[in-house]
């Protein structure tokens, strides 16, 4: 059912929460353009969210497939975790102490993530970026990193280069995403483009007594979904063993999402260290740096600093636990899988039966559809050949027929648990009315 879209108390909270908010915002990629009266870039105020849909403060009801962001894997409300989050409000909130909990849901990280030999609890991914880079160049005495174009780590200093390299073309070399970082900064980060085989092994061999880690979501997940081409996590695994360079797998986007132990096992690739985040918590703040026992040592004799209020406070360990046992136990990842797999080659069959150029590409769990004459994307670069203006066309006239997608193409879709046979009908029969009547 096609629904002519009203956001008007969205705007208007929107005018009212400008006044006091920058941007109206906290975070920049909640602002979208498409929704919104044009002198404005506009958040929607959300009402609540519950099991695979979202409804906000206007009485629209969507069916959610942004997810946060990402973490919530089990889908919205799940009353598993909020049950026991529930129950334990009532024992306080933060204690500056431990919790047993954060026994319990290290042994669960240890139970399914190949690297996790010791786990240490942070609140957010851009934290937990920080920390593992830290311990790398800690333990290799080299100050400079490498990072990926287009690959997003967090916010903080030390990797916020060449993540969208595309809205500063006109400069050359790498790209740095704010102002406000220390000058000193730029030259410590090397950036190198995904899936080039021969790049990366130059890179390295020319700098590698500068270099101490280098860092990579092991799927390109805030550019669309770009998985690693066969060989490539293994040949970086190969490069830092040889020049000793820590090998860190942002999985905060691929963390317990696109298999049980992160992309790691999926790829059968074992990093030193791994950062994890959002479906680590189904939506409550936590994350987590876990590694090899010989760099986590680093932080045990205190040679590396790490503290945080609210690292491991319990309301985030007893979601974790919760979270983390059910993905552990119930075939979860069947499903999200065999949902992706669905919606993927639903799409892709409509592309073709409209003759429409357009590819879909990525993990079931993650995945996007681009407007392309291309067979598929391998890095950064390919995306200056996707046709931006149809989706954000195809992604308002979803919105009005009751499916939300990011506006961002750059965004991947994702699934939950919660998302039933009935969504996915009704997500592909939207999709293939958009796409006749926009193609
Ligand atoms: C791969 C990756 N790393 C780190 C971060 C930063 O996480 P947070 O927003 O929790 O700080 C993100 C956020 O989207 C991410 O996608």
């Amino acid at each position: 059912m096609v629904k002519e879209l009203n956001f008007t108390k969205s705007w208007k909270l929107m005018i009212e929460s400008r006044k006091y908010i920058p941007t109206g915002s906290s975070s920049r990629a909640r602002l979208w353009k498409n929704i919104c009266h044009d002198y404005l870039p506009c958040s929607l105020f959300i009402k609540k969210a519950s099991g695979s849909y979202i409804y906000d403060v206007d009485g629209n009801k969507f069916i959610d497939y942004r997810l946060g962001f990402g973490p919530v894997i089990l889908g919205h409300d799940f009353h598993a975790v909020n049950n026991a989050v529930e129950k334990a409000l009532h024992n306080g909130q933060v204690y500056a102490f431990n919790n047993e909990m954060e026994i319990e849901v290290a042994k669960l990280i240890k139970s399914m993530v190949p690297c996790a030999e010791r786990v240490r609890y942070c609140n957010s991914g851009t934290e937990s970026t920080l920390l593992a880079l830290r311990i790398g160049r800690a333990f290799t005495g080299k100050d400079k990193i490498i990072k990926f174009e287009g690959h997003y780590h967090g916010w903080h200093d030390f990797v916020l280069f060449s993540t969208d390299p595309f809205s500063h073309k006109e400069q050359k070399g790498i790209m740095q995403d704010s102002k406000g970082i220390p000058k000193v900064v730029k030259p410590t980060v090397f950036i190198a483009e995904w899936n080039d085989f021969e790049g990366i092994s130059k890179l390295i061999k020319d700098h590698h007594r500068e270099i101490g880690a280098l860092i990579c979501e092991p799927v390109m997940g805030n550019s669309g979904s770009i998985p690693p081409k066969p060989g490539f996590l293994q040949l970086l695994k190969k490069l830092c063993k040889i020049y000793n360079i820590v090998l860190i797998f942002d999985e905060v986007k691929t963390g317990f999402r696109v298999a049980r132990g992160g992309a790691q096992e999926l790829y059968g690739v074992c990093p030193d260290l791994a950062c994890f985040a959002k479906a680590l918590g189904n939506g409550y703040p936590v994350a987590a740096v876990v590694g090899k026992k010989e760099l986590m040592q680093l932080v045990e004799t205190g040679e590396v600093f790490h503290g945080g209020t609210y690292a491991a406070n319990p309301i985030s360990m007893v979601a974790s636990r919760e979270v983390l046992g059910i993905l552990k136990k119930k075939d979860v990842y069947k499903y999200l899988n065999w949902y992706g797999k669905e919606m993927m080659n639903g799409m892709q069959d409509i592309f073709k039966d409209r003759n429409v150029d357009g590819i879909v590409q990525g993990l079931p769990s993650m995945f996007q559809f681009f407007f392309t004459p291309l067979k598929e994307f391998i890095d950064y670069k390919g995306l200056e050949n996707i046709n931006e203006k149809l989706f954000a066309k195809v992604q308002f006239e979803l919105l009005k027929r009751g499916v939300m997608i990011d506006e961002d193409n750059y965004e991947p879709i994702y699934n939950s648990f919660s998302h039933k046979v009935t969504d996915l009908r009704k997500t592909l029969e939207a999709f293939d009315e958009v796409v006749k009547i926009l193609k």
